[in-house]
């Protein structure tokens, strides 16, 4: 039996996403289930900062909620532009590109950053990274084991991602600590309990990039075997010559790093957690044969979370999106979290199935030159994650409800409690 489409009470001129209270309701999923069905385009205000943030209000955006839409915003580069910045509220384009590196850059700009650091993520920088994941997790779970109950989010989802990136760019571990509270502010933006003011966020930008800033000038001078030295050394020529990567470059691409690649995947290991406790035939299915089954199960972790809500380009024309006309300059932002629910390009979109195939899904975008650089590591790690929590702590299980981060770009769990009785060796 299916699982039906939830429902919203919302009427449709009600709906505004950008407003962050109706963001956190309930029925969330009925309301992008209404739109997709009977306006998949749709213009929203933007919220207005606070006060003490000190930045006035955007123009609004349209919302992009359908599968197809969304694809085609994400891979016609020329029309949509990710700058000067990819996330709804504005920032100048000189701090946009210092605080997210390519992420907010077009060709050919991008496209240059990227074939640099694409040799960070050689065949050879990955199966060494492959490894320090296993030892990592085994590490992790080692040391929580003995206490039969933690916050599963800063316990296990939260430590290794964040220790992987940190080895993988040859950080020590006594400044891990420092290193995951600054990203926390980061992608906390929205929720009090990490941000209040622009201050602070500019802050924590500035201290993570210069821990890079000094990583790649150390670098520089003492090459060691991290992917901090190959992304120094890397070097690509064009018609303007050979080009390598400023200290400054590496210093914003470690900024964005360490934001993607941290709470993204601390957010798909707990919802994945959050599911297998909730649904034991799930579980069941997985355990039963976790080989064949970690490639599906680990892809529909990610749909199902879809960590990553939204990421917004700028027409750089007049164009047509479904048969909604866009201005030149317009914030479009697509959502991910609805494509992923989309009737039309999933099956029963709303059931969790760890055998579901296939599973085209957007949760690491929807195609186009900014395709998630860490999407291959994130499998790895989730699948890593599950496999010794699964086989070491057989019956662990989220014992409380989840605390939700309160953000409409991160899909975040920021507490989870659980519990287990049996350690495995
Ligand atoms: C489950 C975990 C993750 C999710 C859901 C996720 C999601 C995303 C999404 C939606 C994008 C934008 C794609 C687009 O605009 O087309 C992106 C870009 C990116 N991600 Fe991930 N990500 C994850 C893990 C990681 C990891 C582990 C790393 C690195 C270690 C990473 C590094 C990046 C980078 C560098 C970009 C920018 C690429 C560019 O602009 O060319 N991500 N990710």
């Amino acid at each position: 039996m299916s699982i039906e489409t939830p429902g919203t009470d919302l009427a449709l001129d009600d709906i505004r996403l950008g407003d962050i209270e109706q963001w956190m309701r309930p029925d969330r999923e009925g309301i992008f289930a209404k739109l997709r069905a009977e306006r998949p385009v749709s213009f929203h205000e933007e919220p207005a900062p606070p006060p003490e943030m000190g930045i006035p209000q955007g123009p609004g955006f349209w919302a992009v909620t359908r599968y197809a839409d969304v694809m085609q915003v994400s891979r016609d580069s020329d029309t949509f532009h990710s700058a000067p910045t990819s996330t709804i509220g504005d920032m100048p384009a000189e701090i946009a590109q210092w605080l997210g590196s390519m992420i907010n850059m077009d060709a050919p700009k991008h496209t240059k950053l990227r074939l640099i650091v694409n040799r960070g993520f050689t065949p050879r920088q990955v199966a060494r990274i492959e490894e320090s994941v296993r030892v990592q997790a085994k590490e992790i779970v080692d040391r929580v084991a003995p206490l039969g109950e933690c916050d599963f989010v800063s316990e296990f989802a939260a430590a290794l991602p964040l220790q992987i990136i940190c080895d993988m760019m040859g950080i020590p571990r006594s400044d891990t600590k420092h290193i995951f509270e600054l990203t926390n502010v980061i992608l906390g933006v929205g929720d009090p309990e990490y941000v209040q003011t622009l201050e602070q966020l500019m802050e924590a930008g500035m201290g993570l990039f210069q821990y890079g800033l000094a990583l790649a000038e150390d670098r520089l001078a003492n090459p060691r075997d991290d992917i901090t030295t190959a992304l120094m050394q890397a070097e690509i020529e064009d018609e303007n010559g050979l080009h390598r990567l400023t200290a400054g470059e590496l210093g914003s691409f470690f900024l964005l790093l360490v934001v993607a690649g941290n709470e993204t995947t601390r957010t798909a290991i707990s919802h994945g957690m959050r599911c297998l406790t909730e649904l034991p035939d799930q579980r069941k299915l997985w355990v039963d044969d976790f080989e064949a089954v970690s490639p599906t199960a680990v892809e529909e972790i990610v749909r199902w979370a879809t960590p990553v809500i939204n990421f917004r380009r700028t027409a750089t024309r007049d164009t047509v999106v479904g048969d909604q006309d866009i201005k030149e300059g317009q914030k479009v932002v697509m959502f991910y979290n609805s494509a992923n629910r989309d009737e039309e390009a999933f099956d029963d979109p709303f059931r969790f199935d760890v055998l579901r195939t296939p599973n085209e899904h957007f949760g690491f975008g929807a195609g186009g030159p900014h395709f998630c650089l860490g999407a291959n590591l994130a499998r790895r790690e989730i699948r890593v994650m599950f496999e010794e929590l699964l086989r070491r702590l057989p019956d662990i299980e989220v014992t409380g409800e989840p605390d939700m981060l309160q953000s409409n770009f991160i899909h975040g769990i920021k507490r989870m409690p659980c519990a287990w009785h049996t350690v495995n060796d």
